[in-house]
């Protein structure tokens, strides 16, 4: 992580940096988060996330904890502190401090905000992308919500933690009909024999993609077909290539699912060509 953080209207030495310990956030997961992707220090898909954050502050009824204006420029301002050029930027609002309750505080408590960045080695990522990740499989063990971002990230922590045991970079949840939902951090994408790019549509439990969602308007420019309906893995082994997408993998070829390959096994000619036309389009756009 970089040297500052934000914590509650200061900026913070990373090492002192700490919330309450009735934050509603560390005892009940009362919070969400957003993560923008940097690029030369800028955020990418600003207003996407943005939008995103809005939308999961009033699913919850949390108040956005200082206008759109405001907090652009205290996300700027924890990048430019950090010295970052390329990296993640994260956003964390809880419903605030109170004495431990489930319900909400009776007397209402301002949101508690924190912002960290960090940087990241593009070279290393480009690497790894241009070697491709492996998924493995985990049942859907989520709660309905899951379109809200919030930090109750339980499930997916444990799903993640199992593909790192068995040698991979992300878990796909299954739902109970067999289908895939998404990564336990990323959206899941094939590429069909025909060439249609496939992702599930986000009426589902998953959250709706920033990148998911750029993408999507990337292919639909190009002229690529798109189809926005499940697949199971079994029909992710029988397809050409397949890629997930997140403001931390940006577009991230997958080649195997549970130690089997997709396809040749190797990154293909259309996740590559996504990655680079994601990037592209992130880094023009960044603000
Ligand atoms: N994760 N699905 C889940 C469950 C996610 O956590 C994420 C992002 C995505 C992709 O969303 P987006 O394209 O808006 O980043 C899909 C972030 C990066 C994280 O938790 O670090």
């Amino acid at each position: 992580m970089g040297r500052i953080a934000y914590v509650n209207g200061r900026f913070e030495r990373h090492a002192e940096a700490f919330v309450h310990i009735e934050d509603r956030g560390y005892q009940l997961a009362d919070a969400v988060y957003e993560v923008w992707a940097l690029f030369d220090g800028k955020l990418a898909d600003l207003e996407g996330h943005f939008a995103r954050l809005e939308r999961s502050l009033s699913e919850l009824q949390i108040a956005m904890p200082m206008s759109r204006k405001a907090l652009t420029l205290v996300l700027r301002e924890t990048v430019r502190q950090n010295r970052i050029r390329d990296g993640l930027l994260y956003l964390q609002v809880s419903r605030g401090v109170a004495p431990r309750d489930h319900a909400f505080p009776t007397n209402p408590v301002p949101p508690a905000v924190v912002i960290t960045a960090k940087a990241i080695d593009r070279t290393e990522a480009e690497a790894k992308a241009a070697k491709g990740v492996s998924v493995i499989t985990v049942p859907e063990n989520r709660w309905g919500r899951c379109d809200i971002k919030t930090v109750g990230l339980l499930p997916n922590a444990m799903a993640k933690q199992a593909a790192r045991l068995q040698g991979a970079a992300e878990a796909w949840f299954v739902d109970d009909l067999g289908f895939v939902t998404e990564g336990a951090s990323s959206n899941a994408w094939i590429v069909k024999a025909d060439g249609t790019v496939k992702t599930r549509d986000t009426n589902a439990n998953i959250l709706r993609g920033v990148t998911r969602h750029t993408l999507l308007d990337i292919l639909q420019a190009e002229g690529i077909a798109i189809d926005q309906s499940p697949f199971t893995p079994e029909e992710a082994l029988t397809a050409r290539e397949a890629f997930i997408t997140g403001a931390g993998a940006l577009v991230l070829p997958v080649i195997a699912v549970d130690g089997k390959p997709i396809g040749s096994g190797t990154v293909g000619p259309m996740t590559s060509l996504l990655r680079r036309l994601y990037i592209e389009q992130a880094q023009a756009s960044a603000l």
